[in-house]
């Protein structure tokens, strides 16, 4: 790529040369930046915590400061945990059972520039995609799709990884799905570790991923 740009530049007008390789000096950039995520978007998450295994849906929703995962056990549970931007999160089952906890975090969901400033490690083949990788103060390592950009892989420090299965950008979960049910109402809520949340510059990752620690 770039021996043959600069040989380019060298036969091209001054002021093309400077527009034209200030374009290729970008696109060889060794270090480059994680993609923001979409402010809206839907993925379908294989996730593996040290061999058990759960099917997530993600639906990330930032314009309404909102984001849900419904998460299915492995021929178990199926528990549904939706975020909003105040820090309240209510996490319930919608079978007989009726069960749902509300928890408070001193923080909301993840930004879409959560990755900013991460640190560059360099390409890796992850299930089968070639990846540039990434990690932020060694609680999490990201791996996105080089030529598309899109997240392949993530893994928390405590092994807790995902795979993501599908990624649709825009995709929004229909309204009414965003009513957590009546009986998470009227229950005191509980405020979370308030101290591993708030010591952890990733407060709004545990709430997101509530990881198993
Ligand atoms: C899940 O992760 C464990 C390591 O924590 C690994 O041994 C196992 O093969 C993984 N299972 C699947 C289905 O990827
Ligand atoms: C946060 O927003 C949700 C959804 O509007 C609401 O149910 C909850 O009570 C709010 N929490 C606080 C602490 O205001």
């Amino acid at each position: 790529m770039r021996p043959m740009s600069l040989s380019l530049c060298t036969i091209l007008l001054p002021f093309l040369y400077l527009q034209i390789c200030s374009i290729a000096s970008k696109s060889t950039d060794p270090s480059p930046s994680p993609s923001p995520w979409p402010l809206q978007f839907h993925s379908v998450l294989f996730m593996n915590n040290s061999g058990t295994l759960q099917k997530l849906d993600l639906w990330y929703d930032w314009p309404n400061g909102r984001n849900f995962n419904i998460i299915q056990n492995q021929l178990g549970t199926l528990k549904y945990d939706l975020e909003w931007n105040n820090g309240t999160s209510y996490i319930y089952t919608l079978d007989s059972n009726k069960e749902c906890r509300v928890l408070h975090f001193s923080v909301g969901i993840l930004h879409p520039n959560w990755l900013d400033g991460a640190t560059y490690l360099g390409q890796e083949h992850v299930d089968g995609f070639l990846c540039n990788v990434w990690t932020k103060v060694d609680f999490i390592w990201y791996y996105e799709d080089v030529v598309t950009k899109r997240p392949v892989h993530w893994l928390f420090f405590n092994g807790y990884s995902a795979h993501v299965m599908t990624f649709e950008v825009g995709a929004v979960l229909e309204e009414p799905h965003w009513q957590a049910p009546v009986y998470c109402f009227g229950k005191e809520k509980r405020p979370l570790l308030e101290s591993l949340v708030t010591a952890s510059s990733f407060g709004n990752l545990l709430e997101m991923f509530p990881l198993p620690l």
